[in-house]
């Protein structure tokens, strides 16, 4: 539906229902904006005396709906009183695996969906169509018809614990911000130089050793000469904590995929295990940022402890993907290596990037053998990419573009529309930040089909995600400011039809949003 047009459907009725004038047009405005919508006469009011009724395997989003209104509304639906009815519905005919149909009537609330996912979107949606807590004991909401789904599968947030370290609290709040977009994959960046943070039971010293460092870095990395806080930081999550995050994301429709670095970005690991380095010295967890030139070496007794970690990983995880990294991993220490050198001579590999290409793709064979599929930063096209690996673009979108016409499917995390590490304003009291720009627009902007693909090969890009990389993020709060609301932007991007996209309709409804994440 044309912007022009919806407006009609918002605004004519506002004249013929004597009840809907306490409605403002903009408060009707859901973010993502749906597929299709349109406002009818009336309104439905939110009360005690709603009857929730549900197909048996929608229950649990019915569940959801339930508690999210006695939580935040401090209203119990009451069966005994019951005269308006909300009713979930499985309905096959509906095209898309996260679709739904959402109908308020003045008496009931139909909503239609193939399974839960999409229940939950339509829950999403009437949600922000309820007005905000307060001490009205009324809540009304406008009549109307929606039916939605989303441009794009793949729609995420990534979040780096590796160089700050954040609560299990804050990341189940993470999850559930970003489910109420209508995203659904949560990218935990678990491990890094500067922090290992996943229990694993066959190797104590990633908790005892990499999951702290001595100290941090004070300022910015470019500042000269480097100083350090003194003070000892870290932790981890323990085998329990995060199955806890993960049935938790389970019940907000989001997929976890864990991500476990290597060959580069593994200093951390090294510190406690210093045999899977190239040189086998002694080296410290990182306590400042940047590409270390420790990478694992790919001895067998390395595979095996990787094969080991990713044992416990995948028994944690249930997702499809398992994220193995591959960005940023210097070759120096590969080349003084004489197990490498050799290495690459008996396998006929043409030199180190070979050598990188063997390591993912050795990894990639054993993650199938577990019936997983890898996904790896744009740095696995080198060298020749691993036969079922999907590619998370990073370096601008040319990884993306060569990885869709060798037929590999891509996630688009482009450094200039995806990296909400970035400064967003140019206030001069913006928080230190590692640097570059990416204004809220720039992100409502982006469109993540590479323009050199055809038809054809667009069909390999799954989707996009906002990276969050913690260097400069010390505190949840500081996560929070930076994420949002550029997170609100990319929902758009991810789920909404071109057609309906207007950046001024979007900051009409991002002002009433705000106050709901407020
Ligand atoms: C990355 O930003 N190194 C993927
Ligand atoms: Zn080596």
């Amino acid at each position: 539906m044309k912007h022009s047009n919806f407006l009609l459907y918002l605004i004519i009725p506002l004249f013929f229902s004597c009840n809907i004038d306490t409605i403002q047009q903009k408060e009707i405005g859901i973010i993502p904006e749906p597929l299709f919508q349109e406002l009818d006469k009336g309104v439905f009011i939110m009360d005690e005396k709603v009857l929730l009724v549900s197909d048996p395997k929608l229950s649990e989003v019915s569940d959801y709906f339930k508690t999210y209104f006695e939580e935040n509304y401090q209203i119990e639906f009451d069966a005994q009183k019951g005269t308006k009815k909300i009713i979930f519905t499985i309905n096959n005919a509906i095209p898309n695996e996260e679709g739904y149909e959402l109908k308020i009537e003045e008496e009931n609330i139909f909503i239609e969906s193939k399974n839960a996912r999409g229940a939950f979107y339509a829950v999403q949606s009437l949600i922000q169509l309820v007005p905000l807590p307060s001490d009205l004991n009324s809540y009304e909401i406008p009549c109307l018809r929606i039916k939605d789904q989303p441009q794009f599968t793949y729609r995420g947030m990534h979040l780096d614990v590796g160089r700050h370290f954040f609560s299990v609290d804050f990341i189940k709040k993470y999850i559930d911000l970003m489910a109420r977009l209508k995203m659904n994959t949560f990218h935990w960046h678990l491990t890094e130089d500067q922090g290992w943070r996943i229990e694993i039971k066959k190797y104590p010293k990633l908790q005892e050793i990499a999951a702290y460092r001595k100290e941090t870095l004070v300022g910015h990395y470019n500042d000269q000469p480097h100083q350090f806080d003194g003070k000892p930081y870290g932790g981890f999550y323990t085998q329990e904590e995060i199955k806890e995050v993960v049935a938790y994301a389970l019940t907000r429709q989001v997929t976890i995929i864990p991500e476990i670095e290597m060959p580069g970005h593994s200093q951390a690991a090294i510190a406690a295990y210093p045999e899977l380095g190239c040189s086998g010295k002694q080296v410290e967890v990182a306590t400042k940022w940047g590409i270390f030139d420790e990478v694992y070496c790919p001895k067998e007794s390395t595979f095996n402890f990787l094969e080991d970690v990713i044992d416990e990983v995948v028994a944690l995880f249930p997702g499809k993907y398992i994220h193995i990294g591959g960005d940023e991993a210097p070759k120096t220490n590969w080349k003084n290596c004489e197990y490498c050198q050799k290495l690459i001579k008996k396998e006929g590999l043409k030199d180190e990037h070979g050598l990188q290409s063997y390591f993912i793709t050795r990894m990639e064979k054993y993650i199938n053998s577990k019936g997983r599929q890898i996904i790896g930063w744009d740095e696995i096209l080198e060298g020749g990419l691993a036969p079922n690996a999907t590619v998370m673009s990073w370096r601008g979108t040319k990884g993306a573009v060569q990885a869709a016409k060798e037929k590999h499917d891509v996630i688009l995390t482009p450094g200039s529309h995806c990296y909400f590490d970035h400064y967003q304003s140019e206030n001069e009291n913006e928080p230190l930040a590692i640097g570059g720009f990416l204004p809220l627009e720039k992100v409502y902007h982006f469109n993540p089909i590479p323009e050199e693909l055809t038809d054809k090969e667009a069909t390999y890009v799954l989707g996009a995600q906002g990276n969050v990389w913690t260097e400069y993020m010390e505190t949840e709060k500081q996560v929070e400011y930076m994420a949002y609301p550029r997170a609100v932007a990319l929902s758009e991007v991810l789920w909404s039809s071109p057609k309906n996209k207007n950046y001024q309709d979007f900051i009409h409804r991002l002002e009433q949003y705000q106050k709901r994440l407020d």
